[in-house]
């Protein structure tokens, strides 16, 4: 390990997501119910213009009255460009009360924009005597925000996670593309042909550089990094495989832009019985490996090492943390 010590984020069970409009207050009991690990309610895209100002109120109101269970509670607060977003931050940190967990930061693009609203924060948070700090999500979602994302996830004590906003990701980075997450037929490479003169497409993964580089800066500063949105609620098996690929680069949760995606994401970001027993496995047979003074022995024909105990640590603690929750 490096000298240098990577604080960690506080512990958060962060495998799903909920996204749920400010503007449709009829849908939060049933969020509040749900199994989401984090919910957020939304001020920024899904909330039309006029409708910014009763938003506001109808989040308030909720975060002091609903009960919501065990979940983390997230405002996603609009962009730094617009002129919602100072009334944002002022309006809810004041008057949302203790229940409110995180603040997400939509489109953030430099240091200087968490710097920005990390010092609204504290001054709202000194006025009103806060007793929690307030921490921050941060979206990934322009060319400017994955430039400086490193940047981005070294800037405020109060960060939490990264997210990746696949949609305006594509947008900012002009791909050709109008689908929300998934994968696309474009982005493919067809084989040379075959004896037999056939050709086969294979599909790749469009979004693997921004996710891959969003897991990285996340763990380098000791952030939770979770995959954004898929927009199609009527294919789970896609939803899964989206999920799937992104648990294994190292995410820890992804987004439900529909209750019926809670399910799915909190099932894929749960190590299987199946994991979580070869993980304990490895564990076991290290420290038998340890007690004998080896470093390395085999397991079901497998090399294991140290760093087999570090991987098996990451899931059997995962596990814990789901039991515990
Ligand atoms: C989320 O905000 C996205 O743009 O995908
Ligand atoms: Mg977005």
């Amino acid at each position: 390990m490096s000298f240098h010590v990577t604080e960690q984020a506080p512990a958060r069970l962060n495998r799903s997501e909920l996204a749920v409009p400010g503007s449709q207050p009829q849908l939060f009991p049933k969020a509040a119910a749900s199994d989401a690990d984090v919910i957020f309610l939304d001020l920024e895209d899904a909330v039309a213009p006029d409708d910014k100002p009763q938003a506001r109120k109808n989040i308030i109101k909720a975060l002091n009255e609903l009960d919501w269970g065990k979940k983390t509670m997230s405002v996603r607060i609009n962009g730094l460009d617009t002129h919602y977003m100072y009334r944002d931050v002022v309006d809810v940190v004041e008057q949302a009360g203790e229940r409110l967990d995180l603040i997400m930061i939509p489109k953030v693009g430099t240091a200087a924009d968490v710097y920005a609203v990390d010092m609204m924060v504290t001054q709202i948070e000194a006025a009103i005597g806060r007793k929690g700090r307030i921490g921050f999500e941060h979206i990934i979602e322009t060319a400017l925000g994955m430039q400086n994302i490193h940047e981005i996830a070294a800037a405020s004590k109060r960060n939490e996670s990264l997210h990746f906003g696949v949609a305006d990701y594509a947008a900012s980075t002009r791909a050709r593309t109008t689908i929300i997450g998934g994968a696309n037929p474009d982005y493919a490479v067809l084989t040379d042909p075959l004896e037999d003169g056939s050709r086969q497409v294979h599909w790749g993964d469009m979004w693997h550089y921004a996710l891959a580089r969003m897991v990285v800066a996340a763990r380098a500063n000791g952030l939770r990094p979770v995959d954004g949105p898929f927009g199609d609620f009527s294919d789970p098996d896609g939803y899964r495989a989206a999920a799937r690929r992104a648990a294994v680069l190292g995410c820890e949760g992804k987004w439900a832009i529909h209750p019926s995606q809670v399910a799915l994401a909190n099932e894929v970001m749960s190590p299987s019985e199946a994991e979580v027993t070869r993980a304990q496995r490895i564990i076991a047979a290290m420290e038998q490996a340890a007690a004998e003074g080896k470093g390395a022995v085999s397991l079901d024909g497998r090399l294991i090492d140290y760093a087999s105990i570090r991987q098996a640590e990451v899931l059997v603690s995962k596990a814990k943390a789901i039991a515990g929750a």
